[in-house]
């Protein structure tokens, strides 16, 4: 077994190199309704993609915490996960090209061994916007990639992030490997599977507006991602991702809960579900955005997650009133404790969220199995249909095993093609559904949402005034059209002090106060009483919003000039949110 810690590796090498290790931003993005998940490392870093001034500098590095729902359900085979982390280093208008492509190839070949033999290369052969990258080409051969190795593709494989999503883009060159045992074919066929993309270097220089045109931004950046859980496996010598040491102790406590094994096919999907699932389940509900199981956004995708991981667990026959989610989860918190502290700090919460969902969904279950008593009392031409199928499996949680196997106890057939159907087209809807709120993540922060951003932190600021020091934001969620807050504080607000906050609010507008950007140590900030909701988000520059005597906050902005910009602030609503926890919805009026 390869003994290279390849995240530390990473992270070295790049550090080595002049880049400032950036912390993993939270899986949740803050103040993003738009965007449920942070699915890769840029992400965050959009605002400096645009040409914002990073406080750590123009070279940076990260592991960053990423979850895509788009696969959720193929989990199950070699190299399917939902939560997974991205390596990642970029260039906020410093390095290009040259050095990118060469510190990719110096890491891969001379620090983590792997032979120039088993690398290919995309590239972009050109569009009416960029011609072909020819020099990123001539880069990879100086390096020694063979001309077979290099294959010039279109803007459906080398434009990162697609040629429609709004944003910071641009055309990049893709690394593969050879993962097979098979002889290394000498020509690179991009059809063939057996090479796999393991880093992305994408050569970021144009923001894709809303109007559809591509105008380019202020610096060419370079955006990079490696996939860490498909790389370790590679360093390692597996073809199964699950097989490498990232998995190792969540697969044998699983084998040792079920007393079955990986290595028998009947059961090996199944474990892989579990073990994927597990780990999201833990990084959402560690978050310290404090998401819980829900019908709705991130809680929706939690619940699944923890269903779906049960459904699994009741197949290989896991004692479920056992306590085997905590064993589960508690390998993953230490696992990852070093990198995300907030695991081990939330941890409790987290076993708290798995325990309570396990118990509701079991309730869930009884109530199915009295559906489907019912539904098959007075059942036509012997077939539960695929529409009854489908409400077992979408209300009550069903996999279409379950009810064939209660079906067949009642020498009743199941129309499972008609339920395969109906499951593609419901698949397609919240696939369409996720792309959606994707693409929302990469767009722009317009007018409005820049305001709201600055009222959040005048409403933090007079909540503390008229309520007490103990008020802490402890979310938000801003759209064009409003924002929403919530914050620590054990009652109902009453009429009066809900005034109190609005009058304050609009009193610091009408002072107008300018909005100063600061950039100091971390260590300095909270020593000056700045407000900060997430501190191991930021690094140990950290840019700090000054708004006169009235606000000190740690945020990455943006922000309005002057306070005076923000028109008049209604609160709308005041509400419980969660335990301890109250929610403001408000909007700003012109
Ligand atoms: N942002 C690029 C990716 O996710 C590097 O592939």
């Amino acid at each position: 077994m390869n003994k290279i810690d390849l995240k530390q590796t990473y992270l070295d090498f790049f550090k080595e190199r002049g880049h400032k290790i950036i912390p993993s931003a939270p899986i949740i993005p803050e103040n993003d309704p738009t965007c449920l998940f942070n699915t890769a490392g840029m992400q965050p870093l959009v605002p400096y993609l645009k040409g914002q001034v990073h406080p750590e500098g123009k070279r940076l590095a990260d592991v960053q915490k990423c979850f895509r729902t788009n696969d959720l359900e193929e989990v199950g085979d070699k190299t399917h996960h939902t939560f997974f982390e991205m390596l990642g280093n970029w260039s906020l208008g410093d390095y290009f090209k040259k050095e990118s492509i060469t510190w990719s190839f110096e890491l891969l070949t001379k620090y983590l061994n792997i032979p120039i033999e088993k690398l290919a290369v995309t590239v972009f052969k050109g569009n009416n916007i960029v011609p072909a990258d020819t020099e990123s080409a001539d880069i990879w051969k100086s390096l020694g990639i063979n001309e077979n190795r290099i294959a010039f593709l279109g803007e459906e494989d080398n434009w990162w992030p697609n040629m429609e999503l709004t944003g910071p883009c641009g055309p990049d060159t893709e690394i593969f490997y050879w993962r097979s045992n098979a002889p290394v074919p000498e020509k690179f066929d991009t059809k063939n599977d057996d090479w796999v993309e393991i880093w992305n270097n994408v050569f970021m220089q144009y923001n894709h507006e809303p109007d559809g045109t591509f105008s380019p931004l202020k610096n060419k950046n370079v955006d990079t991602g490696l996939g860490v859980e498909r790389v370790t496996a590679i360093l390692e010598g597996n073809t199964d991702n699950y097989q490498s040491s990232i998995w190792k102790d969540v697969i044998k406590k699983i084998e040792e809960l079920s007393g079955l094994s990986y290595n028998d096919e009947l059961y090996t999907a199944s474990m892989r579900i579990i073990a994927d699932h597990i780990r999201a389940i833990v990084m959402i509900s560690g978050d310290n955005s404090g998401v819980k199981p829900s019908n709705k956004d991130q809680g929706y995708i939690l619940r699944r997650l923890i269903r779906r991981m049960i459904r699994h667990a009741k197949k290989l026959n896991i004692n479920i009133e056992s306590n085997w989610e905590e064993e589960l989860a508690s390998i993953i918190i230490n696992q990852y404790k070093i990198y995300y502290k907030e695991l081990e700090e939330n941890k409790a919460t987290i076993l708290e969220v798995i325990s309570n969902e396990k118990v509701k969904f079991n309730k869930t279950l009884e109530k199915g199995l009295k559906e489907f008593e019912k539904v098959t009392k007075d059942i036509q031409n012997n077939q539960i249909d695929k529409d009854t199928a489908f409400r077992l499996y979408d209300t009550f949680g069903f996999p279409i095993e379950l009810t064939e196997e209660l079906a067949k106890e009642l020498n009743l057939k199941v129309d499972v093609e008609g339920f395969k159907q109906k499951f593609e087209e419901h698949q397609e809807k919240s696939r369409a559904g996720a792309e959606q709120k994707f693409k929302g993540g990469l767009a722009s922060t317009g007018e409005m949402e820049t305001k709201y951003h600055t009222a959040t932190h005048l409403l933090n600021a007079a909540l503390k005034k008229v309520l007490g020091p103990h008020v802490h934001q402890k979310g938000s969620n801003i759209t064009a059209e409003r924002m929403r807050f919530d914050f620590s504080h054990n009652e109902k607000l009453t009429e009066e002090e809900k005034q109190k906050v609005e009058d304050l609010v609009n009193e610091y507008i009408k002072m107008g106060i300018p909005v100063e950007k600061l950039e100091m140590k971390k260590e300095d900030a909270i020593n000056m009483g700045a407000e900060a909701m997430f501190l191991e988000k930021y690094g140990d520059i950290v840019t700090v919003y000054k708004i006169g005597d009235v606000s000190l906050e740690l945020c990455g902005g943006p922000h309005v000039q002057n306070t005076s910009e923000l028109g008049t602030f209604k609160i709308k609503k005041e509400e419980a949110s969660s335990a301890g926890v109250r929610r403001i919805k408000a909007i700003l009026e012109n």
